[in-house]
């Protein structure tokens, strides 16, 4: 990867400890099944159901597509420096372009990572066009109603959650007439828990990660993680209004930016 990536943000050398520490887990665990559904694959049937969280497994089926996808990415990265917003008017919905968050101070919400906003023609990424293809054309079928305002429009967006503590802390999103955040995950889950053994060179695949996946909160505190229930071509499904967050990618490596850990496609409808 690139390695003159600038950093925007507080200092780099945080404290493991504070990457460990860097969500708030307060809060009493929810029966997963109460809030979530599973659906077996994307050719099932799929009804928005009560529940605010939908996974529809295998969503994408094809793994070679995504780790295409992924190394298109990694090209973008390597190919131009991240904006800095400030000082460039870039327009989600009709540049290209990403940046590198680490605890920004002009946010509020706390977040360790790389967010390619993907607003501009995709055609030149075969890959992660047809992808992108897929989900909008998924959600125009299945979620999309009438009375969203004119200026909300689907924001394509891949974001990258280095290993060693990548995280996005709790937040949520208006929640208009109707909206759903969409992630597709993009990395290799290994099944092996990191923190139990080493992973030998072997096993470490393209773009892989253990641990660090999304969790939400209701109003009574209650927390659902999907650590787990997520592996790579699936399809979270959520209502937007809801807190959530990402959970640290495994915080028992070193932070890095060198292609390993949680990358996810996001596709929302975003004003700006
Ligand atoms: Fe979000």
């Amino acid at each position: 990867m690139n390695s003159s990536i600038k950093v925007r943000g507080e200092r780099v050398d945080m404290l493991i400890n504070d990457r460990v520490n860097s969500i708030s887990n307060q809060g009493k665990n929810g029966d997963i099944s109460d809030y979530i559904q599973i659906i077996p694959n994307s050719q099932s049937s799929f009804t928005p159901s009560e529940k605010p969280i939908t996974i529809i497994k295998s969503f994408i089926q094809d793994r070679n597509t995504i780790k295409n996808m992924v190394k298109e990415m990694i090209g973008l990265i390597q190919n131009q420096y991240p904006a800095i917003n400030q000082d460039q008017m870039l327009d989600r919905h009709k540049d290209i372009f990403y940046t590198v968050d680490y605890n920004p101070i002009f946010s509020d919400t706390k977040r360790i990572m790389l967010d390619i906003l993907l607003g501009g023609n995709l055609d030149k990424f075969l890959f992660t066009s047809k992808i992108f293809k897929q989900l909008i054309e998924f959600y125009n079928i299945n979620l999309r109603v009438d009375n969203v305002p004119i200026e909300y429009k689907s924001a394509p967006q891949v974001i990258y959650y280095p290993q060693g503590g990548g995280y996005f802390d709790w937040h949520s999103h208006p929640k208009l007439p109707t909206n759903y955040g969409m992630c597709l995950c993009l990395s290799e889950v290994s099944k092996v828990n990191s923190k139990s053994r080493e992973i030998s060179p072997q096993e470490i695949s393209y773009a892989s990660m253990n641990e660090g996946q999304m969790m939400f909160r209701d109003k009574d505190d209650i927390i659902i993680s999907t650590d787990g229930l997520i592996d790579t071509g699936d399809l979270l499904i959520f209502d937007f209004g809801i807190d959530h967050c990402v959970s640290p990618c495994d915080v028992f490596k070193p932070l890095s930016f060198n292609g390993h850990g949680h990358w996810m496609a996001v596709h929302s409808l975003q004003k700006d």
